[in-house]
């Protein structure tokens, strides 16, 4: 699970997150929207632990990122929105690296396991150099469920994916959901919200303007209409925000 509580960062003048509260169950997929320069991505580095805040707690589990790091990043994933992957790795030589990192002793199958999920065990003694920005994208996935996160937080999961690589992450999200794992993502695609979160909270200029189900939403935006892209026009006021 994660909690936050008034999260909030400041840069000089700009409160980029402002006193957030977010509370997200295990199993749940949870859909973080906004528009561009909303908050999401400093939101989502504050919960990973590599973005100290102004003021505010993240808890991921039982512990505190600031004070317990060590122990709430053994249970976290992240999948940052631009993938960085050393070029003159090959996927395998940077998932035993990252296995390295965590600790994990006798990873090997895991690793076969997982680039076989990902669609990349055809080309995993290529150089990354080699591979396209999907292929990269669907490499830092999958090194970042090496160690078995019990929360995965992931920002613009989808940006960058082909459909087919959209599906697969998809099913993966849900999969690992059923499973009891929390999975915290940002997006700027409602369809994706629609069809993957639970709940939803949406950012806008980093205060939470509104969260619960798709429904709830709804009602707040005092809409009929079930789908979310009205109501998300409407809540942060008018369709200039979604000029990305
Ligand atoms: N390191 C930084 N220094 C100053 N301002 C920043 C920094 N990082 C982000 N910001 C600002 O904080 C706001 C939120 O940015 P961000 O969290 O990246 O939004 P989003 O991911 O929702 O598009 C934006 O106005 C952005 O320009
Ligand atoms: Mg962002």
């Amino acid at each position: 699970m994660i909690k936050l509580t008034n999260l909030t960062k400041i840069y000089g003048k700009l409160t980029a997150v402002n006193h957030i509260n977010l509370d997200v169950g295990s199993g749940e997929i949870f859909g973080f929207l906004g528009p561009n320069g909303a908050g999401k991505t400093t939101t989502i580095r504050m919960i990973a632990g590599l973005l100290q805040p102004t003021e505010g707690t993240a808890v991921i589990g039982e512990y505190d990122i600031q004070r317990e790091a060590i122990q709430a990043k053994a249970i976290t994933g992240f999948i940052p929105d631009r993938p960085y992957i050393y070029d003159k790795l090959t996927a395998t030589e940077f998932m035993h690296f990252t296995a390295s990192l965590y600790d994990l002793t006798d990873a090997k199958n895991r690793i076969i396991g997982l680039l076989e999920l990902f669609g990349l065990v055809d080309w995993m003694d290529e150089l990354v150099e080699n591979y396209s920005h999907g292929m990269k994208q669907r490499l830092v996935m999958a090194s970042a469920l090496l160690h078995e996160p019990r929360v995965l937080v992931v920002d613009e999961p989808m940006v960058g994916l082909d459909p087919r690589g959209a599906r697969l992450v998809k099913d993966i999200f849900k999969d690992l959901a059923s499973k009891g794992v929390t999975v915290f993502m940002s997006t700027h695609t409602l369809e994706i919200v629609e069809q993957m979160c639970s709940r939803v909270a949406i950012i806008n200029q980093g205060n939470i303007i509104a969260q619960g189900s798709v429904q709830d939403l709804g009602r707040m935006a005092r809409m009929q209409d079930s789908h979310l892209e009205p109501i998300f026009l409407r809540l942060t006021g008018g369709d200039e925000v979604l000029d990305s």
